[in-house]
């Protein structure tokens, strides 16, 4: 399972690159207007930034809602650096320019995808990502998690090689519910990975260590 930050702050990044577990980073334009990164200039020279931090892919989004934005937007910022990621929303011209895409060979992330159709439409136009945002459907009262097993099941029925993204994940045990349902990415905050350190037994256990060697020691 890759793990992806979803945010735009570099310390946060550099934190999870530094943990040595990070496969890549996604980000927004809500995540960047949060670091106050505005204007294009601006966020072009972020997205920069945050691929020299990082080794994997870095997901960003196009803000055209026509197809031949999306197309001049997303070659503009697949040209910037090797790492980047289209990301592209879930509506009729973004699947088509999902699809102008793939045909190129350039990655793309569909996303905004909230139901098993849309995941399915993403596959046929051969996203390399799909992101359903699972914390989303839950604060609405609609299993996210549910979601991540309809899109594995359709996608291992027909070999689809589009990688399943759980985004939106808000915590550890989304994280770990995914792992579970064989989603093959997921992306959250810092504390969604740091989460997963901690075990009361593992300090308990680790302070009793120290103090037996202190005390064969002294
Ligand atoms: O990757 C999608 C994500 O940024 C949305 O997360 O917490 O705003 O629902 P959230």
């Amino acid at each position: 399972m890759k793990f992806f930050i979803d945010t735009a702050n570099l310390n946060d990044i550099a934190e999870a690159q530094a943990l040595g577990v990070l496969d890549g980073v996604t980000t927004n334009p809500s995540l960047m207007a949060k670091e106050g990164i505005i204007g294009g200039e601006n966020i072009l020279a972020h997205y920069q930034k945050i691929c020299d931090l990082v080794d994997g892919d870095v997901s960003a989004e196009v803000i055209s809602t026509d197809f031949e934005g999306m197309v001049d937007e997303g070659e503009m910022l697949s040209s910037l650096h090797p790492q980047i990621v289209v990301k592209l929303p879930l509506i009729a011209d973004g699947i088509k320019a999902c699809k102008y895409f793939s045909d190129k060979g350039i990655k793309t992330n569909v996303t905004l995808v909230f139901s098993a159709g849309q995941a399915l439409l993403a596959a046929k136009a051969g996203a390399t990502y799909v992101s359903p945002f699972i914390g989303r459907l839950d604060d609405i009262s609609t299993d996210g998690l549910n979601l991540i097993a309809e899109i594995r099941q359709i996608y291992d029925n027909y070999g689809f090689k589009t990688q399943i993204l759980a985004a939106s994940v808000r915590h550890t045990m989304h994280v770990i519910d995914c792992a579970k349902l064989g989603s093959d990415v997921m992306t959250g905050g810092l504390s969604s990975i740091k989460g997963l350190l901690k075990h009361p037994l593992t300090d308990i256990g680790l302070a009793k260590f120290l103090e037996d060697y202190k005390k064969g020691n002294q």
